[in-house]
């Protein structure tokens, strides 16, 4: 039997890390070795399936002897340590936005690909999405490649815990609602309300957000060939964790009904038990909530729905792992 790569985890004490490292232990994803990275490791350690692994310096130096190097920091960092993983030989999995739309790294989610599998990196670099982009994706990617798809309209509603652990912690201790805005990391929404961006508003002159820009551009990739009108807005809300959206598509052939779009999803995509499944519900669920769909047969070419996913599991760690067991099958045993 394989017994697994070495997985090094960069980032792994941030939100991402942590809910990786309890994937990878939910789901006994085969693992030779686990090293985990921190630019201060001081001295901690974190059980995982048993064992006390202590937390080792991020760095270029420490990646003698891993198979694959998942990282889970900022970009700047994913941009230099996929650099440096390259250099080494070393597959490099990216959660960041460092490589998302760099044309040599393939952006991908598993649970969509096809029967060719995975697809090569000459670089040995894979990107996955944005978290914001990875549910509707689920949805999106099998509408256009059964039906194909002239348009889309996507707002979302997305929590704090996309923005990391110490935006987390400020908006849990109400940093944001005090008045020297300074003490709040950008971007928080005050308890209670809605920013009506996220990440940053759109520069002058722009018509959407950063945020919006890189969602439409990362759905783009992984809709290709399909090249539908899209439209994104991007909200953040006084929630701490899962994301939700409402989504709007066109389709180019008219949809049988919302049972046929059952059959073609991932089993990833569920259909929600309750009528409307706030993110709330969906926080810690590996799976993407569907509800309210809106079909009407005098007009089949369009559906509207519900969406609610966990940005951290859903999002970010489940495809992350799912994507580490499919590099790990490919080593040698
Ligand atoms: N939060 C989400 O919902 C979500 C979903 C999908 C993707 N992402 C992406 O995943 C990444 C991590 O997000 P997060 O929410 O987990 O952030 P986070 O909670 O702020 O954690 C990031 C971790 O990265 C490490 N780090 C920070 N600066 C670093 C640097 N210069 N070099 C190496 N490591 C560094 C830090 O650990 P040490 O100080 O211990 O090194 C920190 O614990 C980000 O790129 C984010 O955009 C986030």
């Amino acid at each position: 039997m394989n017994p697994g790569p070495v997985l090094a985890l960069a980032g792994a004490r941030g939100l991402v890390g942590e809910e990786i490292l309890k994937v990878l232990e939910e789901r006994g994803t085969p693992l030779r070795g686990l090293r985990l990275w921190s630019r201060q490791p001081q001295g901690r350690r974190r059980l995982f399936r048993g064992e006390e692994i202590p937390y080792t310096r991020a760095g270029a130096e420490a990646l003698a002897g891993c198979d694959i190097l998942l990282h889970a920091g900022p970009a700047a960092s994913g941009h230099s340590l996929g650099l440096a993983a390259e250099a080494a030989g070393v597959a490099f999995v990216d959660l960041s936005e460092a490589w998302r739309l760099e044309p040599r790294t393939p952006l991908v989610l598993p649970e969509l690909l096809q029967a060719a599998g995975l697809p090569d990196s000459p670089a040995r670099r894979w990107a996955l999405p944005n978290c914001t982009v990875t549910g509707p994706a689920l949805v999106l990617v099998p509408l256009a490649r059964r039906y194909g798809l002239q348009r889309l309209s996507l707002t979302t509603l997305q929590a704090v815990s996309g923005l990391g652990r110490r935006a987390l912690a400020a908006f849990a201790t109400g940093a944001a609602e005090r008045p020297v805005r300074e003490e709040a990391p950008p971007g928080l929404p005050r308890p209670g309300d809605l920013l009506p961006w996220c990440g940053g508003a759109p520069e002058a002159g722009r018509r959407a957000s950063p945020e919006e820009r890189s969602v439409e551009a990362e759905l783009r990739r992984l809709l290709a060939p399909a090249a539908p009108h899209i439209e994104v807005f991007c909200l953040r809300a006084p929630v701490r964790r899962g994301h939700g959206a409402t989504l709007w598509v066109e389709t180019e052939a008219p949809l049988e009904d919302t049972e046929a779009l059952r059959a073609i999803l991932p089993a990833a995509v569920h259909w929600a038990a309750s009528p409307a499944p706030g993110p709330g519900e969906a926080a810690g669920r590996p799976e993407l909530l569907l509800a309210r769909p809106r079909w009407d047969p005098a007009e089949p070419r369009r559906l509207g729905l519900w969406l609610a996913w966990d940005n951290l599991h859903c999002g970010a760690a489940l495809p992350a792992v799912r994507l580490v067991e499919i590099l790990g099958a490919t080593l040698r045993g």
